[in-house]
């Protein structure tokens, strides 16, 4: 199948590419940026050097495919979108702009009016461990935001599970690496200001809230979600500490079963927990440039409380890994075609 990419110049793009070069599938026939049409996409993604050789064009030479990856900066992709939808009959969207379902979430924590929302219905959540069965019919697929994906994965067993307290709050604490902000420098991202940070980005109101709380509140009865994001020493990596309160005391063995029953069948999630040993809990290093979505919990031994914790690679899982994912279930290829690879270690 044939597959251009829309924005393939950032971050996301670039891992769009690496990924789509070794799928068995799909070509990617064309990749679009304004800034640097014509010039060689290994010259900005030098980790395509000898995989591709295609170089940028403008969005108006983009030619019809059978799938178009969409990973323009957020905010940007709305207003193309009428442009987008006809350039392929399948719509992979990475940016937020089609992920809420609620119009009236934009404004509120993006800042801005949508500019078409009678198309945000349309669009299908493309975070598969949720959302198989809707993304296997659906031609518009709305990848979820790193943040929130990690968030999500990590609460969502236990939600559908029925197992948390409404009346308590849950908490969700990520550690964010600097590439999740983009390719584009910015006064945080300059070095002096970012290397060697422990920087508290956004305490409150960080837009995946949103996003975290519609996705949960599709499985469950859930209470308020409070969301707080700190940028760290990393370039890749999540990591979320959620804290949740159980309705019922639980025994670790009932949490492991709960865990186990999520993840059994999925292709990207683990759990990790051992007892002894360096790696004993979910580390986003070991997750680098793969798709998986690592899962630990620690039971409180002096309260209700649950701590679950999950790491991803915010470009894979988070970004561009998850997005071939469900263009894999939409297309009717294996789920994990073009995702295979494991981690490295040690890294
Ligand atoms: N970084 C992550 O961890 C992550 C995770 C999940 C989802 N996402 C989402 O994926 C998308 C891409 O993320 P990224 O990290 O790759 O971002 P990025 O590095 O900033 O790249 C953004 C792309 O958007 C284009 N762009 C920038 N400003 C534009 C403008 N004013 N008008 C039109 N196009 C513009 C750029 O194309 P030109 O070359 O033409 O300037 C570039 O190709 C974003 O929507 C982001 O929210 C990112």
């Amino acid at each position: 199948m044939r597959a251009v990419v829309q924005g393939g110049s950032g971050y996301a793009g670039g891992e769009l590419l690496r990924l789509l070069a070794g799928h068995p599938g799909i070509e990617v026939t064309q990749v679009s940026s304004e800034r640097l049409r014509g010039k060689p996409v290994a010259a900005v993604h030098p980790q395509l050097r000898d995989r591709s050789d295609l170089r940028f064009c403008g969005r108006e030479d983009l030619e019809p495919a059978d799938v178009v990856f969409s990973a323009l900066r957020h905010g940007e992709s709305a207003p193309r979108i009428a442009e987008t939808l006809a350039l392929a009959p399948l719509v992979v969207d990475l940016s937020a702009d089609f992920r809420l379902h609620d119009a009236t979430d934009y404004p509120r924590w993006y800042g801005w009016e949508h500019p078409c929302p009678e198309l945000l219905p349309g669009f299908t959540s493309g975070l598969a461990e949720l959302h198989r069965e809707q993304i296997a019919s659906s031609d518009r697929l709305a990848i979820g935001g790193c943040v929130a994906t990690a968030g999500v994965l990590a609460l969502a067993p236990f939600v559908r599970a029925g197992l948390v307290d409404p009346d308590m709050p849950i908490v969700v604490d990520a550690l964010i690496g600097s590439s999740a902000a983009g390719s584009e420098p910015t006064p945080t991202s300059h070095h002096p200001h970012r290397s060697g940070a422990m920087h508290s980005f956004a305490p409150t109101g960080h837009r995946h809230t949103a996003e975290v709380l519609q996705e949960l509140r599709a499985l469950g009865t859930v209470g308020e979600v409070a969301l707080s994001v700190t940028s760290v020493e990393a370039v890749r990596g999540i990591l979320v500490t959620a804290h949740l309160w159980l309705s019922e005391p639980l025994e670790e063995r009932e949490i492991w079963r709960v865990l186990r029953t999520a993840t059994a069948t999925e292709p990207f999630l683990r759990v990790v927990k051992q007892a002894h040993g360096l790696h004993r809990h979910p580390d986003p290093r070991l997750v680098t440039g793969t798709n998986f979505c690592d899962l630990g919990f620690s039971r409180d031994p002096h309260s209700r409380r649950l701590v679950v914790t999950a790491a991803i690679d915010n470009l894979v899982k988070g970004a561009a890994g998850q997005a071939i994912q469900a263009a894999n279930i939409r297309l009717g290829f294996a789920e994990t075609a073009g995702l295979e690879l494991g981690g490295i270690y040690p890294l």
